[in-house]
């Protein structure tokens, strides 16, 4: 008689890492997710911030999520710095570290051990307007559109491959001394764009080929 077919194995949920500098509503968009949908793909293995008193690391403390500090000053040099980032990461053997409001460029150390599999969210349309000050700049600038950007992390300063963008309009009540507001709206796209995006590199994988990102099955 002939066997039942085996069931087809399910992929382990991908290993993240998320890292914060602030807040931390993009990881709460992150938890809530996972939390709600089974076949998310993804879980949170760890949360590391760059300073004390993080609403990020507060909301993983919330959850139960180890968290982790590592600070600039902390350390003798900005490399020494980067090492001990990258090795505080690597502990937990994330699939994918997800950098979420994260205000620090990582370097080399960290780039060897995650190129290539570390994406940051940034609220602007990239490449306008890159740097810690992406929704005043684009505001002072004029423009009529804005938004936010997810992107893979390179050595530049929010130069890698861009997997997907949001867009939000400016309007005429958008004032410089706006930017509060502006920022408000432009998170709520950005929450969803991480939400889909990570989820679907976590689900289907990605291949990145000069400055183009593809998602889905690597080799289909
Ligand atoms: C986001 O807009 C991110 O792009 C920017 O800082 C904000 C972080 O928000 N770099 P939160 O801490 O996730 O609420």
């Amino acid at each position: 008689m002939a066997s039942p077919p085996s069931p087809s194995p399910v992929a382990p949920p991908a290993r993240l890492v998320v890292l914060v500098s602030g807040s931390g509503t993009n990881l709460q968009a992150l938890l809530d997710a996972i939390g709600d949908d089974p076949a998310y793909g993804a879980e949170i293995v760890a949360v590391g911030a760059d300073r004390d008193g993080t609403g990020g690391v507060e909301r993983a403390e919330r959850a139960g999520i180890p968290t982790f500090v590592c600070k600039v000053k902390d350390h003798a040099t900005r490399g020494a710095w980067d090492e001990a980032l990258a090795a505080l990461v690597a502990e937990h053997r994330p699939d994918l570290v997800v950098s979420a409001g994260f205000m620090k460029i990582v370097g080399p150390a960290f780039l060897a051990a995650f190129g290539g599999r570390t994406v940051n969210t940034h609220p602007a349309l990239l490449p306008s307007f890159p740097g810690a000050h992406g929704v005043r700049d684009a505001l002072a600038y004029g423009v009529k559109v804005t938004g936010c950007t997810v992107h893979f992390v390179d050595d530049g300063v929010d130069t890698g491959p861009i997997i997907a963008q949001g867009v939000v309009e400016v309007t005429e009540e958008d004032t410089p001394e706006g930017e509060a507001a502006l920022h408000e709206r432009i998170k709520e796209v950005e929450r969803s764009l991480l939400v889909e995006a990570v989820g679907r590199i976590a689900r289907d994988g990605h291949r990145i080929e000069g400055r183009k990102v593809h998602l889905g099955h690597v080799g289909e």
